[in-house]
């Protein structure tokens, strides 16, 4: 049996910073990423997303596509600089319409709108008054999610609060690989708190907002394990886990945040004490408000070295990387997704589980005759949807998969070089091309079902 369940939600993810381009249009505000990208040497190819897939003037095309491709839902984000340019009102209505004109747009095409109210694009003006490390930011974020499902939950029922709040915290305010920028762990811990509990008490705006609502967060979660059995490689993979996975699973699951990895903090000089002076009363009940679903975004596996000790001293390894790599250098390893699916239900036990984003970076192009080949992503697309299939039939709930990304797109620190979509974007011309991964993936959504061949 090859089938997935009757209702499974098929799908196809994308980001507004990542796509919409018009950066200066209809009143949008500036975002930390417009800041960011205009900052010498913060992206690779000195890019930006002003103009990027041009989404903005080109999303009835891009709806069409969809609706060819069968998808059944649209992961999108909206950018919070459109809909309060100021970070707290008043509301830029301009803005608002588009979502609403797309969302329109989708559900013509038969097509659900998912929506992610934070895909990283912050107002500029909240990251000027502190960002995420500011406790105030967090009513702001509620605000936003009030006004957007205001307008948008009479047709948008499922909603995503925060995409990623490890890469928010950790990349955008420890190793300043992302907007903002900063390099302040304590920074990073205050920011990733405030992500979570601005994501509690959006949930309980967005319910009331919104009938039948559906909410929940995406993650981006690494299953590791210990490069060999020594004790020094043990003790980092629960270090590795424990800040990558477990300092968010654990708090929204009710449990606080894990008594360990505040330990290590303590060790490594990032608190001053097990005391989280950024925490507050009540906080941690916000936090663990029920939702119906866990976004899971997964790209590939961890396989936890210690540095702790001279390579000479520890054990020899005994798991090593797999010989396929994408173009960003991540190891392709599938099973790594049912290994992480079988480890939530067990650990977590979430009502409801969907692959919010899964996908490969290969640059393949256009051949003589058009057609772009890329057969490594198909591979991967194909393997990564056997290893959700067996999670199913291992009980897990999974009720979606939402593949990354509908287009090539602006892939934030590496600018346009590396190209995630089903769909080729040529950027000169803005002409799209659906790759042979996206007639793949049309025909396994047509059957429902993996039992799908290829003409080469
Ligand atoms: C995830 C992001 C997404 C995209 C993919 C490749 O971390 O959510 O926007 O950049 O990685």
């Amino acid at each position: 049996m090859r089938q997935f369940p009757p209702d499974f939600l098929w799908g196809v993810a994308t980001s507004s910073y990542q796509i919409e381009g018009a950066t200066t249009v209809d009143g949008r505000g500036e975002s930390i990423w417009d800041r960011f990208s205009a900052t010498p040497g913060k992206i690779a190819d000195g890019t930006d997303g002003s103009v990027a897939c041009d989404h903005y003037n080109r999303w009835p095309e891009d709806v069409a596509l969809m609706k060819w491709m069968g998808v059944k839902a649209y992961r999108f984000s909206i950018a919070w600089p459109r809909v309060l340019p100021t970070g707290r009102g008043p509301v830029n209505r301009k803005g608002l319409d588009f979502y609403s004109r797309l969302v329109d747009g989708l559900l013509a095409a038969g097509i659900e709108p998912f929506v992610t109210l934070y895909h990283w694009d912050m107002p500029q003006v909240l990251q000027d008054q502190g960002g995420w490390p500011a406790r105030d930011t967090v009513s702001a974020f509620v605000e936003y999610a009030d006004e957007v499902s205001q307008v948008l939950g009479d047709r948008v029922t499922r909603w995503i609060t925060h995409n990623e709040p490890w890469c928010i915290s950790f990349l955008g305010y420890a190793n300043g690989e992302h907007a903002p920028g900063h390099k302040n762990y304590r920074e990073m811990l205050a920011a990733a708190h405030h992500l979570l509990l601005s994501h509690g008490q959006a949930v309980s705006v967005l319910r009331s907002n919104v009938k039948n609502a559906e909410v929940g967060i995406t993650l981006n979660l690494v299953p590791a394990q210990p490069a060999s059995p020594s004790a020094a490689d043990l003790d980092a993979c629960r270090a590795f886990d424990g800040m990558f996975n477990r300092w968010f699973l654990d708090p929204l699951a009710g449990r606080g945040y894990p008594k360990d990895v505040i330990a290590d903090h303590v060790a490594d000089g990032h608190l001053s004490s097990e005391t989280l002076d950024f925490v507050q009363p009540g906080d941690l009940e916000a936090i663990a408000t029920p939702t119906d679903f866990l976004g899971v975004n997964y790209y590939n596996r961890g396989i936890i070295r210690s540095n702790r000790i001279p390579e000479s001293e520890n054990a020899p390894r005994t798991v090593h990387v797999g010989p396929e790599r994408t173009d960003m250098d991540w190891e392709v390893y599938a099973s790594g997704l049912t290994d992480l699916l079988l480890r939530l239900k067990k650990d977590y036990a979430p009502p409801r589980l969907y692959i919010t984003e899964n996908g490969a970076a290969y640059a393949t192009g256009p051949d003589a005759d058009g057609r772009v080949r890329d057969t490594k992503r198909s591979h991967y697309l194909r393997t990564h949807l056997e290893a959700s299939l067996a999670a199913i039939q291992q009980g897990v709930p999974l009720g979606g998969y939402f593949a990354w990304s509908l287009l090539d797109n602006f892939e934030w620190a590496y600018g346009y070089q590396k190209r995630f979509g089903l769909v080729f974007v040529d950027y000169a011309t803005q002409k799209r091309i659906p790759k042979d991964s996206a007639h793949l993936y049309r025909a396994v959504i047509a059957r429902n079902g993996l039992d799908v061949e290829l003409a080469a």
